[in-house]
């Protein structure tokens, strides 16, 4: 548990988190074969299913609980999933406690917890970025709009669970926007909002892990937000993602992160932030160039369940590395160069009142180019796997195109079923036939 343990020392590791995101990192270090036990706090009805992985329950979910398990356990890393806890500050109070973590402390999850803070670290490092406009009063941010004279995308601030941001299209849904962050539809992370001119251009992701001084990149994703088919209905967290994006090859990454990544990270040394995590870049790919749209300050849900079969085995000595600021004493991640697609299935009311309690029949037949990742799950007293949430499960599949890849993934997901499953049939449309 001490800072400069080795690699082959890191047997038990705690992860932070329920969702398809955490199940799916799970997985990915349950087949490294020096790690003993993977615990998913609180994790969800499918953690069990992979070797070496359960569920950790505890009273409660406070820090000081956590922590004392984690010491109880003799847990070796930490990585915590979600940014609602990571803005709460968790990984400082963990590390405080002389754990091992991966996830950023409260300041530097600012990146993700305050868009007007992430902004100005972007204008501050000449980082691109739509242009925007800040403010805590409604009358302000009513008068910008007019003086604009344009639709405007409007922002919450804070953490809004990915609602808060409206994409308007006319000046009139702008106005109602505005209006209704300040008439509290966010809560707290509506105190101040940003106005921002809206770009065009297809949208990816990119992401870094980073040990506070140094990162490595790793394959871009794209994600579906919409709930519908084309693009359409309302936000979501993500109905579908895949992995490597080919909206950008080898070179155009590498000066991606030497536009957005690197001058992050270092603008975030600048303001003494030893940034411990991953940087999920958001962006927009417009006719003048890349801008950024969003930071995340952790792996992206249902990204992540793309990328981490793509994963080689070093990965869990690289997040050991990046927790003790010692990237360079990694062995270099390699990556499986297979097409991997994320398709979620939803229930019934997601995004916004999810139905809950219906029985799931998983029938995938084991393949190790085939991942069924849990969220929104749990286990019933009869033993039974039952819907617990929005985005109750997503299934991945690995090959060596994206057209089989998404065959391969569609195919199994009939194998599965819930009452009013609810699922896009057009997820990765953008790199296969359809
Ligand atoms: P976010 O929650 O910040 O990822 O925003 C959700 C979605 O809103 C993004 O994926 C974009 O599709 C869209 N969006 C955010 N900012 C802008 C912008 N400035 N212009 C156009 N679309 C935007
Ligand atoms: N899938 C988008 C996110 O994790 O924020």
């Amino acid at each position: 548990m001490t800072m400069n343990q080795k690699a082959e020392d890191l047997k038990r590791i705690l992860i932070v988190g329920s969702g398809g995101r955490e199940n799916s990192i799970a997985w990915a270090l349950s087949k490294n074969q020096s790690i003993e036990q993977i615990f998913v706090c609180p994790g969800n009805g499918g953690t069990a299913n992979f070797d070496k992985c359960n569920c950790l329950k505890t009273q409660s979910e406070d820090a000081k609980t956590i922590i004392d398990e984690c010491h109880r356990l003799e847990i070796n890393l930490v990585i915590i999933g979600p940014e609602v806890p990571l803005s709460e500050g968790l990984a400082n109070k963990m590390r405080e406690a002389g754990l091992t973590v991966f996830g950023p402390g409260k300041d530097g999850a600012q990146l993700e917890a305050s868009k007007e803070w992430s902004k100005a670290l972007m204008i501050e490092n000449n980082i691109p970025t739509a242009k925007y406009w800040s403010t805590g009063s409604k009358e302000e941010a009513l008068e910008i709009l007019k003086r604009f004279n344009q639709p405007l995308v409007i922002k919450a601030d804070g953490l809004a669970a990915g609602k808060g941001v409206i994409v308007c299209e006319t000046i009139e849904e702008s106005k109602e926007a505005i209006k209704d962050i300040f008439s509290g539809k966010f809560g707290s992370a509506g105190k101040k909002v940003l106005l921002e001119e809206k770009i065009e251009g297809p949208e990816v992701s990119i992401f870094a892990l980073c040990d506070g001084e140094k990162l490595i990149v790793l394959p871009p994703a794209q994600d579906h937000k919409r709930l519908l088919d084309g693009d359409k209905g309302p936000n979501t967290g993500g109905m579908g993602a895949y992995a490597p994006a080919l909206l950008i090859n080898e070179q155009d990454l590498k000066n991606l992160a030497e536009l957005v990544l690197i001058p992050t990270l270092k603008g975030l040394k600048k303001k003494k932030i030893k940034y411990i995590g991953v940087i999920y870049a958001g962006l927009m790919l417009t006719s003048s160039g890349p801008k950024v749209i969003e930071f995340n300050c952790r792996f992206g849900d249902p990204e992540c369940q793309a990328l981490m079969p793509l994963m080689g085995e070093e990965f869990a000595s690289v997040l050991l590395a990046c927790a003790q600021g010692e990237l360079e004493k990694a062995p270099k991640l390699t990556f499986n160069s297979e097409c991997s697609a994320c398709i979620v299935a939803a229930s019934k009311g997601y995004p916004e009142s999810p139905q809950k309690g219906d029985k799931i029949n998983i029938n995938v037949p084991s393949n190790s180019s085939i991942q069924v990742f849990h969220a929104g799950t749990t286990i019933d007293k009869f033993g039974n796997i039952i819907t617990s949430g929005g985005r109750v499960l997503s299934i991945v599949a690995q090959a060596e195109n994206f057209d089989k890849a998404f065959e391969l993934a569609y195919a199994n997901l009939k194998e599965i079923n819930f009452n009013d499953m609810h699922f896009r049939q057009d997820i990765g449309y953008q790199v296969r036939n359809i």
